[in-house]
């Protein structure tokens, strides 16, 4: 299912954008932004195809279709161990508009949010969009070193609204522990903070590593939790703009529903859409443990060929299709190796500048390996010749 043959560059070249092979110079491999060369499972094309058939594109609800708001909530108490109740699941566009809205809902200018570093740049964004002020907790960059929570505590002052949560973690591959999550939640209830809980990832986590919704470990935290979920990339439908917001809270999911701006019609999760992710949760599973397989094995040949190459480190990513090789002792810098690498060897990766995932990222790149294994062995064959030879 994950071979060579199912992945058709005619049709990515046209229309894979955001850094990867419709935005790069003929002949370059974009291990860039994290979305899969693979097509998405038949189901989900068929569940449109009938859908479309009876040519009506109506208005959905505001919060989404009941057939969508049923399926994530089923997914959620089911495979996530989160009580949920469809009233409390907002369909929304993307994982990122869900970021963007929980922050505009509770974030006031001047007030303060909690973010990692390194992490994926969402978080500062939509923060600073509402004129907040993002407070940059440093952890470890080895996926299995925990967190030091008595460092975090000594980041909230009276203005800490938010803590933001991104498990597993991009770019690093964390996947947190439940230690680390209670630790985290108690926090959040001690101070009265909203968890911001980014579960994108929480499909992609390789064994024996299990994955933990903190939302799960109790009905305190439960209640202050905001779980941002998408589909981008468990099911490769980042194009399709899809995604869901889960409150356990009356009171949060209310305010949630009127910052959303889905009641006034400015914004709202197309059907299509609704559509496709009812059908990747409610038909795909068999789909997502293939792809996670073949992900596995992906990523332990990423690892092994990373760490020949002369001065890169690469630790290995407990979740995330994604590595994040240390390289450094190249004497290059992110940047410099960035266009080495894309005018050399002719495979793009994302360099780690604070921009994309904060200060601590410095000295890395992040390459996505939700390719075959045939453009992964060619990338890394790629990269070691130019760097070996530096
Ligand atoms: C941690 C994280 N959150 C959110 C997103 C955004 O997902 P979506 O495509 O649903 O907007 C991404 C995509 O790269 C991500 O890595």
């Amino acid at each position: 299912m994950f071979t060579n043959n199912e992945i058709q560059l005619d049709i990515l070249k046209k229309r894979a954008f955001n850094l990867r092979w419709a935005s790069v110079p003929d002949g370059v491999i974009p291990l860039t932004a994290a979305d899969p060369d693979f097509p998405c499972a038949p189901e989900i094309s068929e569940a449109i195809n009938r859908y479309s058939s009876q040519r009506y594109f109506s208005y959905a609800p505001a919060e989404g279709h009941s057939f969508f708001r049923e399926s994530v909530a089923n997914f959620h108490s089911l495979k996530r161990n989160v009580n949920t109740n469809p009233a409390h699941v907002l369909a929304v566009d993307s994982a990122a508009y869900g970021i963007y809205m929980t922050c505009k809902a509770f974030i006031k200018k001047g007030d303060e949010a909690i973010i990692f570093n390194p992490v994926d740049f969402l978080f500062k964004h939509s923060i600073e969009a509402n004129q907040g002020v993002s407070i940059s907790f440093a952890i470890p960059l080895q996926p299995d070193v925990i967190i030091d929570i008595n460092e975090l505590e000594k980041l909230i002052t009276s203005k800490t609204k938010m803590i933001c949560l991104c498990n597993p973690l991009n770019p690093t591959g964390k996947v947190f522990t439940k230690t680390e999550l209670l630790l985290i939640g108690q926090l959040a209830i001690k101070y009265n903070l909203i968890i911001l809980s980014d579960e994108i990832w929480s499909d992609i986590v390789f064994e024996p590593n299990v994955y933990t919704s903190i939302a799960s470990l109790d009905e305190t935290i439960r209640q202050q939790t905001v779980i941002v979920t998408g589909y981008s990339k468990s099911y490769g439908l980042a194009g399709l703009r899809a995604g869901s917001v889960i409150a356990p809270n009356d009171k949060i999911f209310e305010i949630l529903l009127q910052a959303s701006e889905h009641q006034s019609t400015v914004h709202g999760c197309n059907v299509l859409a609704q559509v496709a992710v009812a059908a990747a949760l409610n038909e795909c599973e068999y789909w997502l443990k293939e792809f996670i397989i073949h992900l596995t094995h992906m990523r332990n040949i990423c690892v092994d060929g990373l760490n020949k190459i002369d001065g890169f480190k690469c630790l290995t990513p407990q979740g995330c299709y994604l590595v994040f090789p240390d390289i450094t002792k190249t004497g290059l810098s992110a940047e410099t190796l960035q266009k080495k690498l894309i005018e050399e060897a002719k495979v793009a990766i994302v360099p780690g500048l604070s921009q994309w995932f904060g200060e601590r990222a410095t000295g890395h790149i992040r390459l996505s390996f939700a390719t075959s294994e045939d453009i992964i062995k060619e990338s890394i064959y790629r990269i070691t010749k130019t760097i070996n030879k530096l």
